[in-house]
């Protein structure tokens, strides 16, 4: 029996390790292809409980946690995160920012993935912001790591009433599995009003 919670606060860093788990296994796969470590984890993720508006999500399958969401207020972000909404003249504290969605494979397709948006749109409104936004990567068609059956997520964001912005764009930089070194990569920003 899956279930869905809200935390934030001590509850919220509690569960760090957790959400360090899931990205590390969940975004080793295509598209994100990411070497992750715990220590660069536990470094980066203490961002969320460190920030005012900081929320996670988590998703339970008993007392295990299978899946994982964040969300922030953009003007809480990093400068990275923040630039191409700056570069744009847009008003950053009108905006809250949803990080990472993570679930097992073995719990996809149960609505758990819907649950994350509705309740990260629930925490922005709470929070009094009107408009929410996420990133993708983009990588090449042609990538030789790129699985032929994968089915992209475009359709499920645009179910979801979010808007591909091509106008909006960030680098982000980690190592890919099989490299030596980080990369940049393209990450394409996705909008909706609430
Ligand atoms: C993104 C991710 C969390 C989505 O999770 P999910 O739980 O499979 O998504 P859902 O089950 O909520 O939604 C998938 C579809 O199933 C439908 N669905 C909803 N409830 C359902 C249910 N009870 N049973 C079956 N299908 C259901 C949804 O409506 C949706 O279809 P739609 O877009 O046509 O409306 C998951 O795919 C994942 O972890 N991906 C890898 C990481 C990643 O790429 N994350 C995003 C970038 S950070």
């Amino acid at each position: 029996m899956l279930t869905v919670a809200r935390l934030s606060g001590a509850q919220m860093r509690e569960r760090l390790e957790d959400l360090a788990r899931l990205r590390i296994t969940v975004f080793r796969d295509w598209p994100y292809l990411y070497e992750g470590t715990m220590e660069h984890e536990r470094e980066y993720l203490p961002r969320y409980p460190d920030a005012k508006t900081g929320t996670l999500i988590v998703a339970r399958d008993g007392d295990t946690i299978v899946g994982a969401s964040t969300a922030l207020g953009l003007d809480e972000e990093s400068d990275y995160v923040r630039k191409p909404f700056e570069a744009a003249g847009m008003e950053l504290s009108r905006i809250f920012y949803f990080g990472e969605s993570v679930l097992l494979p073995q719990y996809r397709g149960q609505g758990v993935g819907v649950r994350f948006f509705e309740e990260r749109e629930k925490a922005a409104r709470d929070h009094g912001y009107s408009q929410t936004a996420f990133c993708g990567v983009v990588r090449p068609d042609d990538h030789p790591a790129r699985p032929h059956d994968y089915e992209p997520l475009d359709a499920f964001w645009g179910n979801r009433g979010y808007q591909r912005r091509g106008d909006l764009v960030a680098t982000f930089t980690w190592q890919d599995i099989g490299d030596t070194a980080k990369t940049e990569k393209p990450m394409i920003y996705w909008m909706k009003s609430l």
